[in-house]
């Protein structure tokens, strides 16, 4: 999408539509409805007086102006109670605006600034999260849809018009275009169904990003996966015969800067393997690959942030079926790269065995931080829903940072707990560890699966995060589309951000 930032003022914009935003109570918008009204006779008081519009949150009122002014149109959008908001109600505003717009003819639009009657609201954080809400808002996974491209309406071009401050507002649109666009080149590769989004398929569809923006990109193929003793990974790809792939991306190698390893799982199908999953919404497990598409997105948004970080995603990708070569059998014993033995107890708990691989390598780049993000287990969607991803680390530091990213971004993150039982649990009598505990009563799947992959960490920091219930839209809203949610790049980058002005 074409993004604009035009400084006017409110009278002469010339535009098809023109936004403009109210507070619900009157005097909190007087300056902007006083300015209109003189041009239109009083037409924005009149809807108020009669009731027509309230400014609501949401609320939508269209005017016609009769070439009184150069705009056309202008479109009134209800801000709420100016004391309740904040930049997350601004991203929803924008998904409820351009969801309406679109559904006219219109391609383009104009929007007036809104919230910055409110002290605490940056100008330039106000812009980021216009035309985040926006950008998420307009998204459609229509590539497969035969009809004719008129027909699937999305808005083209936004401009944001303002008086003042224009030099914040630029940096802010381009924040948020640079973040936004990013989630959508996610929940691409997540929305693609497990044919054409097979591991070599995203591996290909990285590497065109990485080079484009100069992000180094090694793939590797399985015979390279064998030659670096990734035994646990290897043993999921063997039940499929679609090629595995490990992919890396390093984005601002060799500067000596602090450097955080972000690890995501990349099932590209999950059926569960031999022990196998019901048929009945197993469709929905080509969204086993949201983790690694979450890394993915987040890594082109960093370089095109340019943040001042050494920034390094692993993704392994590959199929859970139970064909290939050979696949795991219930049972089987197999090494990892950290050379521990596992126990596979279920084929269907998979994404444990593939992360461990990679949060082993992750010790080659000599990380402060490494985060791993996988739709991991179905106990975690259990516990915390659609509304927050969970949380899994001992070092309290690092929770809280990232609770607070959650939070700046409402991609929350709930903290579940990981204790010394949860490792504990984990062990196998025959082998060093299981990747399952068998007794079912003992509950605390995600927290069990969290301590799995505590056996296998290196000399960093570490946090893990499950969006096994918060990768997927069911019911779309606001600035959320139906699919893939895009969950874990806005969160990561906010975080990174963080962290990038707290070491500098
Ligand atoms: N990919 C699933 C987890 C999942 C479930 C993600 C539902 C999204 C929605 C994972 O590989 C899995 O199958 N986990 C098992 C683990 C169990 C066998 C210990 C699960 O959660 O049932
Ligand atoms: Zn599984
Ligand atoms: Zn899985």
């Amino acid at each position: 999408m074409k993004v604009e930032v035009e400084k006017d003022s409110l009278l002469n914009v010339e535009a098809e539509s023109l936004v403009i935003s109210i507070f619900e109570n009157i005097e909190d918008s007087k300056h902007l409805i006083d300015e209109i009204d003189k041009k239109l006779d009083g037409t924005i008081k009149e809807r108020i007086e009669i009731g027509d519009f309230k400014g609501k949150i949401g609320e939508i009122s269209i005017i016609y102006t009769h070439n009184k002014i150069p705009t056309k149109r202008i479109l009134l959008i209800g801000l709420g109670k100016k004391e309740e908001l904040d930049y997350e109600k601004i991203r929803r505003i924008n998904g409820i605006v351009i969801k309406k717009i679109r559904n006219s003819e219109v391609k383009k639009y104009k929007i007036w600034l809104m919230g910055s009657e409110k002290p605490d609201l940056k100008v330039e954080q106000i812009a980021q999260a216009i035309i985040e809400g926006a950008i998420l808002g307009n998204y459609k996974f229509y590539r497969h849809k035969t009809e004719k491209l008129e027909e699937i309406k999305l808005i083209e071009e936004i401009t944001v018009v303002y008086n003042d401050l224009i030099d914040e507002i630029k940096n802010g649109v381009r924040t948020g275009q640079i973040i936004a666009e990013a989630t959508n080149f996610t929940k691409d590769l997540t929305n693609e169904p497990a044919n054409i989004a097979t591991p070599t398929y995203i591996a290909e569809q990285t590497k065109l990003m990485a080079d484009e923006l100069g992000i180094k990109c090694t793939i590797f193929g399985e015979k390279e996966i064998e030659e670096m003793k990734m035994g646990s990974f290897l043993s999921v790809a063997k039940g499929s015969n679609e090629p595995c792939k490990l992919v890396v991306l390093d984005y601002n190698p060799k500067q000596n800067l602090e450097t955080i390893v972000l690890i995501g799982k990349g099932i590209t199908f999950d059926t569960g393997g031999i022990s196998i999953k019901p048929a009945m919404g197993m469709w929905e497990m080509k969204q086993d690959m949201a983790g690694a598409a979450a890394v993915i997105g987040t890594l082109k948004a960093i370089a095109q942030l340019k943040i001042p970080l050494h920034i390094v995603g692993i993704t392994p990708l590959t199929e859970n079926t139970p064909g290939g070569k050979d696949p795991n059998l219930p049972g089987d014993i197999v090494k990892s790269r950290k050379g521990k033995t596992i126990e596979i107890l279920h084929t269907d708990a998979e994404g444990r065995l593939i992360l461990i691989d990679a949060l082993d390598y992750a010790n080659e780049f000599k990380p402060k931080i490494v985060l791993d993000i996988a739709t991991l287990t179905g106990a975690c969607a259990v516990a915390l829903g659609i509304y927050a991803s969970g949380l899994f680390t001992t070092d309290d530091d690092l929770a809280e940072k990232l609770i607070k990213a959650g939070e700046e971004t409402q991609e929350r993150l709930w903290r579940l707990p990981l204790w010394e039982d949860h490792e504990k649990i984990m062990e196998s009598k025959i082998a060093d560890v299981r990747n399952i505990n068998p007794s079912r009563k003992d509950g605390a799947g995600a927290s069990n699966a969290a301590g799995f992959l505590k056996h296998f960490i290196g000399d960093y920091r570490w946090a893990h995060i499950d969006i096994a219930g918060t990768d997927l839209v069911s019911k779309g809203k606001d600035y959320t589309p139906l699919g893939a949610s895009g969950v874990g790049v806005r969160l990561f980058v906010q975080f990174i951000k963080n962290w990038s002005k707290k070491s500098n």
